[in-house]
């Protein structure tokens, strides 16, 4: 989604801004664009393509500045045509880029086109721009203050103005913004990961902050218009650019990493402890009866997952919602409840707001898995796990999904350990299950080719059904989810049961019913479900434990799954499921790294 960088230094610097926006990049967008005070004036190029083109730009009208800003644009408000992509400028003075929505937008116009503002765009951008104008009397961190205080909504704004060439001004609420910090020189970003190479000291905003640049100083004033201080945190975890090596896309290498990414988030200990969540996590843990689990697409999916092994192996009582759905319900807090934010970003607004709605409500014990150490959530939890999934490009969720898996296993394991419902012998059996997945998933990843031969058939179908029980359900869940976001292939997932109570109605010949059948309790179940279908003609592609006598025959097409995996198996039958969505999506030539209408990292409602 939206990506912003800026800076404050000596030397030309639209380079690192440029690269700033490749660096972003990866969030998903469709214009981009810079602006830097050259001459006293702001001068601006804005590209509906891709950061490339903007870089050409940037050459060929030799565009220069020592002070500038720069940002990837996600359209909300107006299409994506350069009219609308930021930075967007007022009267010729002052430009601003922005991230996030402004809620009372139309208000602000009008009043605004009540003082003579002229408003070419469509963005609601473009009043924060003219309303910072309209307040600025020769001190623009002072105009940014004053402005925020009419803003509802969530924004991340940097901005410039043409009477002060060495400040950038910023301000953050509801999305993120750092402050990296260098030897005479500052900059501006949405997210640390685009200053790697400029600087690696970073001093992480909070809520309601605004912050002036200049070439030696950073000031911040919190939301209550004090001064304030800020950590200054080093983070030198952000190397280069990420490689694509011998793959075709993210998506397919961010596949295969999975049993790198699974053996990296495996806890090095023997032993389920409490401390792998935190300092802390011992006693929080003793004063909670349940869950509440809060997240939003595959990582809402990881999260229904987990309720089956807290419930199971913990039995503890867990409570598991979309997060942009409780955010606005009236719930009945618990406060002896521990609230379990899930995300693969940590800075998933929707996941942001129901985390801090959960807190207002009472909630004190609060757990993040994240794969961001340096994220919101992570900062604004008291317990954390870190995934160690390692960068994820590719806009589809693949290796961050399994990595929740394994965090989500070691917190019901550790769970039911302390709540005296798991044995010394079946801790070490878990852990030993733990440590030979990556194993388990190099096999299931050699089941490629034949993958490969299924999703030529389904690149030709416009629709998919797909079927699981009980622990499998959510991963039917996902693979459904995963084959629509890149092939557009309309996809949805039942429990298997339901199949009778309406879904039945569509199974046809041209309908592909995709199940995941592992040897579990609910085997036999699953096969009456499966000859449900077959008997309406429907085409059956089943990913089958080798143990399950499930044979191919007419209409029922077997892949065989290398072992069963008992509690454990979601996190190897999803990745056949990730695989035949990526290969139906080749087939189809979509884009799949970047799929139309998406973005990686959701900072708006
Ligand atoms: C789907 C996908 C999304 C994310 C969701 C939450 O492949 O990636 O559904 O899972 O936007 O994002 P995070 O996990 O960053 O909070």
């Amino acid at each position: 989604m939206c990506g912003i960088v800026g800076a404050v230094a000596q030397r030309n610097i639209v380079s690192v801004l440029i690269e700033g926006l490749r660096r972003l990049e990866y969030r998903g967008y469709d214009s981009c664009g810079v602006a830097v005070l050259a001459g006293g004036e702001p001068k601006r190029a804005r590209s509906v393509a891709r950061v490339a083109d903007l870089d050409e730009q940037v050459c060929e009208t030799r565009l220069e500045g020592v002070t500038g800003i720069a940002h990837t644009r996600w359209a909300t408000h107006g299409a994506p045509v350069t009219d609308n992509a930021h930075p967007i400028f007022s009267r010729n003075e002052l430009a601003i880029v922005h991230n996030g929505i402004i809620e009372n937008y139309e208000t602000l116009r009008e009043m605004l086109r009540g003082k003579g503002y002229e408003f070419i765009s469509q963005t609601d951008t473009e009043v924060i721009a003219h309303l910072i104008h309209s307040l600025y009397h020769g001190d623009l961190f002072a105009a940014v203050r004053e402005a925020t205080g009419h803003l509802h909504g969530a924004y991340a704004i940097a901005v410039l103005h043409k009477s002060q060439p060495h400040t950038v001004v910023g301000a953050r609420q509801g999305s993120p913004l750092v402050v990296g910090l260098g030897e005479g020189e500052n900059f501006l970003a949405s997210d640390a990961l685009a200053l790697a190479g400029s600087t690696d000291r970073f001093m992480f905003l909070e809520e309601g902050d605004v912050c002036e640049l200049t070439l030696e100083k950073v000031r911040v004033f919190d939301r209550d218009g004090k001064p304030a201080e800020r950590d200054v945190r080093q983070v030198a975890a952000y190397g280069g650019a990420v490689e694509l090596g011998p793959y075709r896309h993210f998506m397919q290498k961010e596949i295969f990493e999975q049993p790198r990414a699974i053996s990296d988030t495996i806890p090095q200990s023997d032993v389920f402890d409490a401390s792998l969540f935190g300092e802390g996590a011992a006693k929080a843990f003793e004063e909670i009866d349940s869950l509440l689990v809060l997240a939003c697409g595959t990582s809402y999916y990881s999260g229904l997952t987990a309720k089956y092994w807290l419930e199971s192996i913990a039995k503890i009582p867990t409570q598991v919602e979309i997060a942009s759905e409780y955010r606005y319900r009236d719930s009945v807090p618990n406060p002896k409840s521990l609230v379990v934010v899930i995300s693969q970003s940590g800075e998933t607004a929707d996941t942001i707001a129901a985390l801090k709605h959960a807190q207002s409500l009472g909630h004190t014990h609060t757990l993040a898995v994240c794969n961001v150490a340096t994220s919101a959530m992570v900062r604004m939890t008291e317990l954390s796990f870190l995934t160690h999934a390692g960068r994820e490009i590719g806009v589809a969720s693949t290796k961050a999904f399994t990595t929740q898996l394994v965090a989500l296993f070691v917190l019901a394991a550790t769970l039911g350990k302390l709540r005296g419902h798991i044995s010394a012998k079946q801790e070490a059996d878990y852990i030993r299950q733990l440590r030979h997945l990556p194993a388990a998933l190099n096999s299931v990843l050699a089941l490629e080719p034949q993958i490969i031969a299924w999703s030529e058939e389904f690149s030709r179908k416009e629709n998919a059904l797909f079927l699981g029980r009980g622990l499998h359900y959510p991963i039917a869940l996902e693979g459904a989810l995963k084959l629509k976001e890149i092939s557009y292939i309309h996809a949805e997932a039942y429990p298997a049961g339901e199949l009778k109570h309406g879904p039945l109605a569509l199974v046809t010949e041209a309908m592909p019913v995709v199940t995941v059948a592992p040897n579990d309790a609910l085997l036999e179940k699953l096969k009456s479900n499966i000859q449900e279908v077959r008997a309406r003609g429907g085409q059956l592609y089943v990913f089958a434990d080798a143990d399950t006598k499930i044979l191919n025959d007419e209409g029922l097409h077997v892949i065989r799954m290398p072992e069963h995996y008992g509690l454990l198996s979601p996190i190897l039958h999803v990745v056949p499921l990730q695989l035949l969505a990526y290969h139906t999506a080749c087939s189809r030539g979509t884009d799949v790294d970047k799929p139309r209408n998406l973005a990686k990292s959701v900072t708006v409602e």
